[in-house]
């Protein structure tokens, strides 16, 4: 085994002492965690904001530079694009948590490679497991490689996964690089809205 890999500890048992400890343990075990590389750099570890009792729970990427800098998950651009869907969706604030595949900041904006995502993954579980929401909304295509990298999901479709709904939709900056994709996402939410009402 690399050593990288021993840093990553074995998940489920992770995930089981994370879960047992609370989720306050869990934000500490976050700001404390030097499993990955990622640490080095990050500024802010980021680990996520909204509801303790959520019926949507997302999944972002990674922080970028203003998530970095405010510890706030979409925190920037892709966040003021993030809060208009929740408003398309007509969720309230007691509806829906936001975090992302890692809780620290990949430099230079590249993706968080595939150890990362492994290395930080207990914390994502443990925070699923602790919040225990019914919707689980993917963005994008990292979130489907770090949540359920065995399966290849369709946008807009639901699917039943150990037990709780994923749906996969388009990451919040995907819509500001190509806006048509807005409509198609309306249309995704249009379809789904029984999931969350
Ligand atoms: N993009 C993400 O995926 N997550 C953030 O927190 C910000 C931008």
């Amino acid at each position: 085994m690399v050593a990288e890999e021993e840093n990553c500890g074995n998940r489920e048992e992770r995930v089981r002492k994370l879960v047992e400890a609370g989720y306050e343990t869990v934000a500490r075990e976050i700001i404390a965690c030097i499993r990955c590389p990622l640490h080095e750099s990050a500024i802010k570890r980021v680990i996520g904001k909204g509801s303790c009792n959520p019926k949507v729970f997302f999944i972002g990427e990674a922080p970028g530079e203003s998530e970095n800098k405010s510890g706030i998950p979409f925190y920037g651009r892709a966040g003021k694009k993030l809060d208009q869907m929740v408003e398309y969706m007509g969720l309230s604030e007691e509806d829906w948590f936001v975090t992302n595949t890692v809780k620290c900041r990949p430099p230079g904006n590249r993706k968080p490679r595939v150890q990362e995502i492994e290395c930080c993954k207990p914390f994502l579980i443990a925070q699923i497991t602790l919040l225990n929401p019914k919707l689980i909304i993917l963005l994008g295509n990292t979130a489907e490689k770090s949540f359920c990298p065995e399966r290849k999901l369709e946008w807009g479709v639901p699917v039943e996964h150990e037990g709780r709904t994923i749906l996969k939709l388009y990451h919040p900056a995907a819509l500001i690089y190509t806006a048509s994709k807005i409509e198609v996402q309306r249309g995704f939410i249009d379809k789904n809205r029984e999931l969350w009402q």
